[in-house]
C-alpha cells in the first residue's frame, strides 16, 4: 500500500477538531448533550471531539450504511440503533462526512420522530456541492470538493479507516493511495 500526500494533515485535523469542540461547548453551555456517533465512519472523529467538548454528555452510537463502493445508494440501512432514549435530550449527531445528504436527512427524520429537545448535526467533512436534499449541517470541519477521501475513519471498501490523516483516494495515482 502506498500512502499519498495528506489532504488534511494530523495537525490540521487536531486544530479544527478543537475549534469545533469549543464552539459546541459554548453553544451548549449549561446543558447536557447526547452525542451520537454514526458508525463506522465517525469513530475517530467522535473519539477526538468528545474528549474536547466541555459540557456534560452521554454518548451513544448508531450503525448505518448507504454506500456501495464509492456511490451512495440513498437506501439507508440501520444495522444498530441508538440504545439511549432520545426524548427530551439535546442530541448532537456526529458524522464523518455529508455528501448528497441522503443519509443524514434520513437519520435526522428518524430521530426527530422520537421528540428530542433539539437535534443538531456535526460533520467533519462536507461535500456540499453534491447535495441532493435540503439539509442543515450545524457544525462543519471542512467543506471539501468532490473527491473521494479516505482515512480518519473514512474508508474505501472498509480499508484505510485507520490512517491518522485524510487522503484523496485515487486508484492508480501516486497522489492518492494504491491498494
Ligand atoms: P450521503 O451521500 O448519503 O453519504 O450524504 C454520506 C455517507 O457516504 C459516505 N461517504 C464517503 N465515505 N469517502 C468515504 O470514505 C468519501 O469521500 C465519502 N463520501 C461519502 C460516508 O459513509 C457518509 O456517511
Ligand atoms: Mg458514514
Amino acid at each position: 500500500m502506498i500512502i499519498g500526500k495528506p489532504f488534511r494533515t494530523v495537525e490540521e485535523i487536531q486544530r479544527r477538531v478543537r475549534e469545533l469542540a469549543e464552539k459546541i461547548s459554548s453553544d451548549y453551555a449549561g446543558r447536557e448533550i447526547l452525542a451520537v456517533g454514526i458508525l463506522k465512519g465517525s469513530f475517530m472523529f467522535f473519539a477526538d471531539i468528545v474528549r474536547l467538548i466541555q459540557v456534560p454528555m452521554n454518548i451513544d452510537f448508531l450503525v448505518a450504511s448507504s454506500y456501495i463502493r464509492t456511490k451512495t445508494t440513498g437506501d439507508v440501512k440501520i444495522h444498530a440503533d441508538v440504545r439511549e432514549a432520545i426524548e427530551g435530550k439535546h442530541v448532537v449527531l456526529i458524522e464523518d462526512i455529508v455528501d448528497t445528504g441522503l443519509t443524514m436527512k434520513y437519520l435526522k427524520e428518524l430521530l426527530m420522530k422520537r421528540n428530542p429537545a433539539s437535534l443538531k448535526v456535526c460533520a467533519f467533512l462536507d461535500k456540499r456541492a453534491n447535495r441532493k436534499v435540503n439539509l442543515q449541517v450545524d457544525y462543519v470541519g471542512y467543506v471539501i470538493p468532490d473527491h473521494f477521501v479516505v482515512g480518519y475513519g473514512l474508508d474505501y471498501e472498509n480499508r484505510y479507516r485507520n490512517l491518522p490523516y485524510i487522503a484523496i483516494f485515487k486508484k492508480d495515482s501516486a497522489e492518492g493511495i494504491q491498494a
